[in-house]
């Protein structure tokens, strides 16, 4: 039998120029959810041409199929590859990706992506364009929806789960897909939080913050990597031939496809970076990028490129080459229908897709406060359900669930009907819009013209609000359920505001006046600025988007048949004048004491108080029912020397409460001197624990110097990781605000040990 790479050289010897360029044209014929705004025309002709080489966004087998037999007439009868955004589930929705992220939960987040896999390949979906594994640390960026947080670690997890998830060990298997890490880099730093706007930062904090991840994801056997929107110190990741051949490729090892972002590589053009398709095609092909989505410059100027010398046609034979090795890897030449096998999806969504969604629901949200112990509900307890995202069905999936649909979604008051059965009731009210601004409303609605996730209200703000209060009067407790829509955060979706609308923040604030225990839901894309409303609320519960099961895992959480197992994997804001804002930045010549001093950093103002700098709530953040208590950290030794030595750091994690907890323990380490101002501490290790009433479990974290090791990169290409010697402060904690610890001292013997 023919090896894999004799069938690829056999194909490229026969192939055309212009044959090889086809592959690299990647198209979407456009269909019921767009997401970008042009597509391609006269699809089904190209592909029987062998003038398409992949298409993404077709949404039925059928179509699939149809697509499939046509490249199968082409000359080559080269077949297709299928791809999809699949960013947080195919048909069953589990929680976008920050609300994943917030669950800490490796082997959950795995199942997710493999129950996406099962689903989108039984549709014939080969690739997904998933994860985005993009850090960041600015809200007013919407694409934090779908980002796994501020943090390098717990972002490189996320990204190996999902990989493995979407992959499985055999790509060639039907229900595998490739995954494709987005988007290569920095993408997630736009200036101001303003989505397609570059960023621009030192080597150092590219190295140790923003490309963790995809070098976990890559390391993880990602098939394939989508490049940015974004410039990257001046230079659009479309063209940054430094970044996607020298780092990706050269010093991460990387041997998968590069896809442009939807007309990635036109946009060159819109970077001042290209004078016209050609010039932008020939930068992209240099750059590295194999696939143009969309745009169809590489379809119609790179043969004439060619033929006037301005490209080296074994540019074009590489890509092809990279394309046809992904078909090779997901069994396409050896059955182009291999994953078209399970026929049309079934109408219902299987019941164990749903409960790992219902529980993924669950575990996605964040207990932030819980005063009085309000939560959890009682069964027999009266309760007003109000907000106008509690009886909403639209919202649910949360943005990017282009196959998701809504009307497979369980509505919060659905959730809690069925939790409370015979129990105390529920009176309903919706008290206040989304938003009151029909400006705002009509962007919001983008994706929704037949079915409007923001509707406002005929009555006035007074009537809805009375309705409100009239709920509350007559329930034991309030559960006011309030934040974003599903595109209110998303891609183009920035916002400068990040504070709940008028209409809800003054929702919040007579809701309380009525005296009744008040439990404040908060659904939304991003970390938004709920610092009064967090302190007017009894109980707050951050719940992102919940996907399929939002209300079935939200009713579980409130009642208490699931534990709170969420931790922020974002700061929350106190002010939004505040945003960038991540844990750790390294301390100024000038700190901040606690309280304003002249001349010290802080900000005139806001409050005195720790939240000044670290935020309202800290990153890693949750609280559970119980009443978890660390007992004292301990090392196995505090002296260390070298390369190879480790420590052992303990303590016992004990549940004093009479309820099952889960808690994520989580390890940090910061110097307090180093040679380069870096992060007053890092992340290096978490494991998430289950604890039983009155169970008792030592924890134990090794850490070896590479713990230790920051980027000491001097330009982007430079990816040296170093240490130094000297104290260390270790600590480990329920957060990042984690103060018991120990110190350590790690002596570096010989030359300087350098790890790239
Ligand atoms: C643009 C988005 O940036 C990207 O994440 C997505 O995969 C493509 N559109 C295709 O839908």
């Amino acid at each position: 039998m023919a090896s894999k790479t004799d069938v690829i050289d056999d194909l490229l010897s026969r192939m055309t120029l212009a044959e090889k360029i086809g592959q690299l044209n990647l198209v979407t014929p456009g269909g019921e959810t767009l997401t970008g705004s042009v597509v391609n025309t006269g699809v089904a002709e190209k592909v029987k041409a062998g003038r398409i080489g992949s298409i993404f966004g077709v949404k039925s087998p059928a179509a699939v199929r149809a697509l499939q037999d046509l490249a199968l007439q082409s000359r080559l009868a080269i077949p297709l590859m299928f791809a999809e955004d699949v960013v947080h589930g195919h048909r069953t929705i589990f929680p976008i990706p920050i609300g994943m992220a917030a669950t800490w939960n490796l082997s959950l987040i795995e199942e997710t992506a493999r129950i996406a896999a099962v689903e989108a390949t039984a549709g014939g979906i080969d690739q997904v364009y998933a994860p985005v594994v993009d850090v960041c640390r600015d809200p007013r960026w919407g694409r934090m929806a779908e980002s796994p947080g501020e943090d390098p670690v717990l972002a490189s997890r996320y990204a190996e789960a999902m990989v493995r998830g979407f992959q499985g060990d055999d790509l060639s298997r039907p229900d595998a897909t490739m995954a494709c890490l987005k988007h290569f880099a920095a993408y997630g730093a736009a200036a101001a939080g303003r989505d397609y706007a570059g960023a621009d930062m030192s080597p150092m904090r590219l190295h140790d913050v923003y490309l963790p991840p995809f070098k976990a994801g890559v390391e993880a056997g990602a098939g394939s990597i989508m490049a940015g929107f974004n410039t990257l110190n001046g230079v659009p990741m479309h063209a940054n031939r430094v970044l996607i051949e020298e780092v990706l490729r050269g010093r991460f090892g990387f041997d998968g496809l590069v896809v442009s972002d939807y007309t990635g590589v036109d946009e060159l053009m819109g970077h001042q970076m290209a004078a016209s398709h050609a010039e932008a095609a020939r930068a992209a092909v240099k750059a590295g990028v194999d696939l143009d989505m969309v745009g169809e410059s590489y379809l119609n100027t790179l043969q004439a490129s060619v033929e006037a010398g301005l490209l080296d046609a074994s540019l074009i034979e590489a890509a092809c080459r990279r394309v046809l090795e992904a078909k090779a890897k997901l069994g396409l030449f050896d059955d182009p229908y291999r994953r078209l096998k399970a026929g049309e999806p079934p109408a219902e969504l299987p019941s164990a897709h749903r409960a790992v969604a219902r529980r993924a629901a669950a575990d996605a949200c964040v207990l932030l406060k819980n005063e009085g112990g309000v939560l959890p509900l009682s069964r027999s307890a009266k309760v007003a359900l109000v907000g106008p995202l509690t009886n909403d069905r639209v919202n649910m999936n949360g943005t990017w669930a282009v196959s998701g649909r809504s009307s497979d979604a369980v509505t919060i008051l659905d959730g809690f009907l069925e939790a409370i059965g015979q129990g105390g009731g529920i009176v309903c009210a919706r008290g206040c819009n989304i938003v009151d601004d029909p400006v705002l409303a009509d962007r919001l609605n983008v994706h929704d013209r037949r079915d409007l996730s923001v509707s406002i209200d005929p009555r006035t703000a007074d009537v809805l609000i009375a309705e409100a209060i009239a709920a509350a009067e007559a329930a034991d407790v309030v559960v006011a359920v309030l934040g974003e829509s599903k595109e209110y955060s998303g891609e183009s979706s920035s916002r400068a505001d990040l504070r709940l609308s008028a209409g809800q923040r003054r929702l919040v604030a007579d809701l309380k006046q009525t005296g009744k225990p008040l439990v404040l839901v908060i659904l939304a894309g991003r970390a938004l600025v709920i610092t009064e409303e967090a302190a007017t609320a009894d109980a707050v519960v951050y719940a992102w988007f919940g996907g399929t099961e939002t209300g079935h895992g939200l009713a579980d959480l409130l009642y208490g048949d699931a534990e709170p197992a969420g931790r922020l994997p974002v700061t929350l804001p106190f002010h939004e004048g505040q945003v960038p804002i991540a844990y750790g930045e390294p301390k100024t010549g000038r700190p901040y004491t606690g309280r304003f001093e002249k001349f010290r950093t802080g900000y005139l103002d806001l409050p005195d108080g720790p939240e000044q700098i670290d935020g309202l709530f800290p990153f890693g953040f949750g609280l559970s029912y119980s009443a978890v208590r660390y007992g004292p950290v301990t090392a196995d030794r505090t002296s260390l020397s070298g390369d190879a030595d480790r420590a052992v750091i303990s303590c016992e994690v004990r549940n004093d409460g009479d309820r099952p907890a889960v808690d994520v323990v989580q390890l940090y380490v910061g110097a307090p001197v180093s040679p380069i101002s870096r992060p007053s501490r890092r992340l290096v290790q978490f494991e998430r624990l289950v604890l039983a009433p009155g169970e008792a479990r030592t924890v134990s974290f090794a850490i070896t110097a590479a713990d230790l090791a920051t980027s000491v990169a001097e330009h982007v290409a430079d990816c040296r990781r170093d240490w130094h010697g000297g104290a260390f402060r270790v600590f480990l904690g329920a957060n990042s605000r984690a103060e018991q610890g120990v110190d350590l001292i790690w002596t570096k013997d010989g030359a300087v040990a350098v790890t790239s």
